[in-house]
C-alpha cells in the first residue's frame, strides 16, 4: 500500500472506532429518559462550540500559513515583544466560552439531582461483582440483572454496592454514576419511551468487569403490573425432572448463596425466585437457555472469568435437572 492511501483510511477508520451506528445496544445519542435528554442537550452544545471553534482556529491558520509564509529572498518580519491587544483577546475569548458551556451546564446539573418526590418508584440498585440486584422495597420484589420499569413514572434508583467501586449506566436512560461502598448515590429520572434498553458496569471493578451487564425494560403500566404480579407470586412447584432439579439444588452448595422464595436464603447470588422469567443469565452475558444455564452450571468461571460461583463438579444428568428446574421458575 502505498503511503498517500493512508490519509483515505483515516475518515472510514475513526467512524468505525468511534462507533459511528446512532443506534447501536448502548447509545447516549438516543435519549430514552428526561436524564438522557438533558445530558445530550449539554453534549450538543458543547460539540456545537466545539466544531465552531475549530472551524475559526483552522480557518485563521490556513490562511495566516499561506499568507505569511517565507519566501525566498523575504527580509525578517519585524520583530515584536507582546502586544496587550492579543492578550486581553485571547484571554476573554475563551472565558466567554466557558461561560457559555458553564450556564447550561451548571443548570441541568442542578435539573438532574432534583430531590425524589412521594410517587416515585423506589428501586435500590446493588453492585456485586459482578451482577445487579434490584430491590423494589415497595413492591417486595427482588431481582438480578434485568431492571422492569414503568414508561413515564418518575424513578429514584438508590445505588448500594456490597464490595468494591462499580459504576451504574444504561447509556439510553442517562447516568454514569459510580457505587460505591459505604456510600449512598442516586439517580432520580422519567424513562419516556418503552423498549429493552443495556447497560453496563462503567467502573473497572475487577477480573470481570466486562462482564457486568444488565438490561432495563421499560413497560406499559398495565405489563409492569404483570411483571409485578408475576414476581410476587410463590415460586413454582417442580414436577418431573424438575423436581428432581428441586432436590438436586435443596441438597447442594446451591442453597447457601441463592434465594429461591420458599426453598432456601442466600444473598452472594441473584435471587432466583423467578430466574426462568428472565432473558438472559450472568449479568447479560447469555441467553436464558437450557444449553447455556446447564453449561453455566456446570463450569461458571470457565464461562465468566472470576465469577464467584465456583465449578461444584455437578454431572451432567445433575445439571440437566437444575435447569429443568431453573427454567421452570417462570
Ligand atoms: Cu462493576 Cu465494573
Amino acid at each position: 500500500m502505498k503511503t498517500s492511501s493512508w490519509p483515505r483510511l483515516l475518515l472510514p477508520l475513526t467512524l468505525t472506532l468511534a462507533g459511528c451506528a446512532w443506534d447501536r445496544r448502548t447509545s447516549t445519542l438516543v435519549p430514552r429518559s428526561d436524564l438522557a435528554r438533558s445530558i445530550l442537550e449539554v453534549y450538543g452544545i458543547v460539540t456545537v462550540a466545539a466544531a465552531v471553534i475549530a472551524a475559526v482556529v483552522f480557518g485563521l491558520l490556513a490562511i495566516i500559513l499561506v499568507r505569511f509564509r517565507g519566501r525566498p529572498g523575504a527580509p525578517l518580519p519585524s520583530q515584536v515583544h507582546g502586544h496587550r491587544g492579543l492578550e486581553i483577546t485571547w484571554t476573554i475569548i475563551p472565558a466567554l466560552i466557558l461561560l457559555v458551556i458553564a450556564i447550561p451546564t451548571i443548570r441541568i446539573i442542578f435539573r438532574t439531582q432534583a430531590a425524589p418526590a412521594a410517587g416515585d418508584l423506589a428501586v435500590t440498585v446493588v453492585a456485586h461483582q459482578w451482577w445487579w440486584e434490584f430491590r423494589y422495597p415497595s413492591l417486595q420484589v427482588v431481582t438480578a440483572n434485568e431492571l422492569h420499569l414503568p414508561v413515564d413514572r418518575t424513578v429514584l434508583l438508590r445505588l448500594e454496592s456490597a464490595d468494591v467501586i462499580h459504576s451504574f449506566w444504561i447509556p439510553e436512560l442517562g447516568g454514569k454514576r459510580d457505587v460505591i461502598p459505604g456510600h449512598h448515590n442516586e439517580i432520580v429520572l422519567t424513562p419516556n419511551t418503552p423498549g429493552e434498553y443495556w447497560g453496563q458496569c462503567a467502573e473497572f471493578c475487577g477480573t470481570s468487569h466486562a462482564n457486568m451487564r444488565m438490561k432495563a425494560f421499560v413497560e406499559t403500566p398495565e405489563a409492569f403490573e404483570r411483571w409485578v404480579a408475576a414476581q410476587r407470586s410463590a415460586a413454582a412447584t417442580p414436577t418431573g425432572a424438575a423436581g428432581e432439579g428441586k432436590n438436586i439444588y435443596t441438597q447442594s452448595a446451591c442453597m447457601a448463596c441463592h434465594t429461591i422464595q420458599g426453598v432456601s436464603v442466600g444473598i452472594v447470588g441473584p435471587d432466583l425466585t423467578h430466574v426462568g422469567s428472565r432473558t438472559t443469565i450472568a449479568a447479560g452475558m447469555l441467553d436464558n437457555t437450557a444449553e447455556n444455564v446447564a453449561a453455566w452450571i456446570k463450569d461458571a468461571p470457565a464461562l465468566k472469568p472470576g465469577s464467584k460461583m465456583p465449578n461444584l463438579g455437578v454431572t451432567d444428568a445433575q445439571a440437566r435437572a437444575l435447569t429443568a428446574y431453573l427454567e421452570s421458575l417462570k
